[in-house]
């Protein structure tokens, strides 16, 4: 497998996603990073509680705590991003989600994180990353004072066309370096793994009387 920095850009690569596919860049369980800006300042957090919400149209959910820079940001401006990060940003992830804009005033600058422009997204979108989905809130008052539950619409998604093409992840043939990171605890990932594929045209009995 070839490498990838974790300097390299994503902007040679980068496609639109058909937002009917937007679920798909989630539904593998991605660590992922949310950004978010308001009146010249942005940030960047890790969050491992984000999920896909809804289909038509696309949403998410996505758990940010109240002791973040980032929530603030995201509850003025009405808007953020999640974007799935990649194996060789593994050191960024961890950073932007161990130090607080809140006590460390160049952490982004310290973590790494450089912005991928995109001529149709004006929102903070973290370079080097597989995938982004640009949300705009959908206010839910109690769910995100009681249980930290932001919702978002996706409104615009677009992928690296390295690693997901035609509503696809190909983690298979793309370079390790580009896999997504699911975390544990304690610094601890996983980069995602072997493909399991499922013959959908045979019956689970049948299937099963064959092994
Ligand atoms: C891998 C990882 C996953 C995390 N997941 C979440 C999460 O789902 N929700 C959350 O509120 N914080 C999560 N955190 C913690 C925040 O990223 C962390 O509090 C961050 O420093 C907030 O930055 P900010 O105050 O600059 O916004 C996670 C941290 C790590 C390292």
């Amino acid at each position: 497998m070839s490498s990838v920095s974790s300097s390299s850009s994503s902007s040679s690569f980068v496609l639109p996603v058909d937002l009917s596919k937007a679920y798909r860049l989630l539904n593998h369980g991605p660590t992922v990073l949310v950004s978010a800006r308001h009146a010249g300042e942005s940030n960047v957090m890790a969050a491992a509680w984000a999920c896909a919400l809804d289909y038509s149209p696309p949403k998410l959910t996505v758990v940010i705590d109240k002791a973040t820079r980032t929530r603030a940001l995201v509850e003025q401006s009405g808007e953020f991003v999640i974007q799935v990060p990649t194996r060789a940003q593994a050191r960024l992830v961890h950073h932007v989600g161990t130090h607080s804009a809140l006590n460390e005033a160049d952490k982004l600058e310290r973590a790494g994180v450089e912005w991928l422009e995109l001529p149709e997204c004006d929102l903070p979108l973290v370079d080097g990353c597989s995938a982004w989905m640009a949300c705009r809130l959908v206010s839910e008052p109690h769910n995100q004072a009681a249980y930290d539950l932001f919702i978002g619409e996706i409104v615009g998604a677009w992928a690296d066309s390295r690693v997901f093409r035609d509503g696809h992840w190909l983690f298979e043939s793309a370079p390790d370096a580009l896999r997504s990171l699911h975390y544990i605890a304690g610094g601890h990932f996983y980069a995602i793994g072997d493909a399991v594929d499922v013959d959908v045209d045979v019956d689970v009995d049948v299937e099963q009387s064959q092994d």
